[in-house]
């Protein structure tokens, strides 16, 4: 009897799961119109499936986004996929690699590569050659120390002997090209931001600021990652940025929870893409221009399915409903003693800020801070090192204090001791179809990222805590 009825309900999740992934390719292709490209919109990843919705309604693969403009074989599309939020999964790299022995594209040594003078002569040497991409998803960010540093470079300890002062390697995960006209930092560092967009400002981030930092970056990456010997002319450059900067990306379905857009929900790019924001919005530290207080409610996507009643019922889906509106709440409101962050606990002179996740995440159902705010949680601190990252020792010219860190982050812009180890908090949206996570992709799975902050501020989450987080992020 249970042997049968294993089968009977494992047949019929497939079913269900069958039936909505149909739904969904439907409502994308009935959304794509005109063109002769019918990209479908929504694509599945493990936790559910992913929508995209470009303000053209339709995905146009003509863009020089998708086009080679260099030596190498290499696009925008070769590290920004839509199947993985517009950005890369290790998952999928690794299919990847599997499929063409290691050859395809993304796999170049110039910052593919543990080291740009790596053996990628077989497929055995490749592996070894990417592995840093294989199994965390990140390019090798190559940096010069900055001049007049408030600090010295005085040991280099790089498993893959290439990093110098000259060149730095610094492990990174390329971002989500994606959600970007709500990006008040272009890059993990922001090094790509024009102007740094800061309150007061009247409606919205400024365009023309914005469009420039993405020009620029733009730019960089056709020489930089394509390898290309010159820039595409402005108008080229231009069509890309237009394409990027009018893609809006998020979960629309959760195989446990159905539709994430249904019940008065607000999950799913569609509704995404008419998020009220200007830079400064509901900021934690008072710098909302409009002079609003900050509210901690910063995530109101699942609020009616807030029904304490279905822990009591036995429908999986509304059980799932209910864990991911609870992880929502912990994400608003659950508290966390935030303290040791440089960029906030020094900045405002507190020692404890009592805050949450929104504290951090203020930007309403978007998830990134609202003005730039580049702040240290510790994730390239030496106790964190693992064998396979390069680890950096620095030496404050003044004082002779020294620290170790596997990316100094922002101070390698600004020269400053104070910003070692800074980075931006990313936009929050569209993440189970994009693991690992964090700048060096230390965290494989959103499980991991809780036990980080679980462990990171002692929080002392309780298991059923941590997995209601869990389901709640996978639903953004
Ligand atoms: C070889 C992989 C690779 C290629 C090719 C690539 N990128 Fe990226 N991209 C990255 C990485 C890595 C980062 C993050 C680097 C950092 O922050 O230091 C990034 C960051 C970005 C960002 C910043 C997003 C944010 O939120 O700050 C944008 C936008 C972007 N890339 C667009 C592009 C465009 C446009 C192209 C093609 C012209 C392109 N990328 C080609 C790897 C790549
Ligand atoms: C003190 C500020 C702060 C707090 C509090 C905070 N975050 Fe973050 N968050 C950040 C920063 C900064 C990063 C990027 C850090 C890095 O990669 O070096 C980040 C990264 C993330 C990422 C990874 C995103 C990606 O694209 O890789 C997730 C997911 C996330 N945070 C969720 C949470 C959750 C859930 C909480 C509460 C349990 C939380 N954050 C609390 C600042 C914060």
């Amino acid at each position: 009897m249970f042997h049968h009825h294993a089968i009977h309900a494992d047949a019929r999740r497939r079913l269900a799961a069958v039936a909505a992934l149909i739904l969904l390719a439907g409502l994308g292709a009935a959304r794509a119109q005109g063109g002769p490209q019918t990209t479908p919109l929504v694509t599945a990843n493990p936790s559910g499936w992913l929508q995209t919705s470009p303000s053209s309604g339709r995905i146009d693969t003509g863009n020089p986004f998708f086009r080679s403009f260099g030596p190498n074989g290499r696009s925008c599309n070769s590290c920004h996929r839509q199947a993985q939020g517009w950005t890369i999964s290790a998952d999928e790299v690794r299919q990847r690699f599997a499929a063409t022995g290691g050859t395809d594209p993304i796999f170049r040594p110039v910052d593919g590569a543990v080291s740009p003078l790596a053996d990628v002569s077989t497929v055995y040497a490749r592996r070894s050659a990417y592995a840093m991409l294989l199994s965390r998803g990140v390019i090798r960010v190559g940096m010069a120390m900055p001049a007049n540093a408030e600090f010295r470079l005085t040991a280099i300890d790089d498993p893959y002997g290439y990093a110098s002062a000259r060149e730095l390697s610094l492990f990174r995960r390329p971002l989500p090209a994606t959600n970007l006209i709500w990006d008040t930092a272009v890059m993990w560092d922001g090094r790509e931001t024009d102007t740094p967009f800061k309150p007061p400002m009247d409606a919205g981030i400024d365009m023309e600021d914005l469009r420039e930092s993405l020009a620029s970056q733009a730019r960089h990456a056709i020489l930089g990652h394509e390898q290309a010997a010159v820039a595409p002319d402005d108008e080229v450059i231009r069509q890309i940025v237009d394409f990027e900067s009018h893609l809006f990306t998020a979960q629309i379905a959760d195989r446990q929870a159905g539709r994430l857009n249904s019940d008065d929900a607000m999950g799913g790019a569609d509704i995404l893409a008419q998020q009220r924001f200007w830079v400064g919005i509901n900021d934690t530290l008072g710098n909302d221009p409009t002079g609003d207080a900050f509210d901690p409610r910063v995530m109101r996507l699942f609020d009616h399915w807030d029904d304490p009643g279905a822990l009591l019922r036995r429908a999986p889906r509304d059980r799932a409903r209910a864990a991911i509106a609870r992880g929502e709440q912990l994400f608003n409101t659950m508290p966390i003693a935030i303290s040791g962050v440089a960029g906030l606990n020094d900045v405002t002179g507190l020692a404890v800020i009592h805050g949450s996740c929104s504290s951090c995440h203020d930007a309403p159902n978007i998830g990134n801070h609202s003005v730039a705010l580049p702040v240290n949680i510790g994730i390239a601190d030496a106790g964190r090192r693992t064998p396979d990252l390069p680890l950096y020792t620095l030496t404050n010219v003044a004082t002779g204090q020294t620290v170790q860190t596997t990316d100094p982050g922002l101070a390698m812009l600004t020269g400053k001791w104070a910003d070692i180890g800074k980075f931006k908090g990313p936009i929050l949206r569209g993440l189970a179809a994009r693991a690992p996570y964090f700048h060096n992709g230390s965290a494989a799975t959103l499980m991991d990222v809780v036990d980080f902050y679980d462990t990171r501020f002692n929080v002392h989450m309780s298991t059923q805590q941590k997995s209601d987080l869990v389901a709640f992020l996978s639903a953004l």
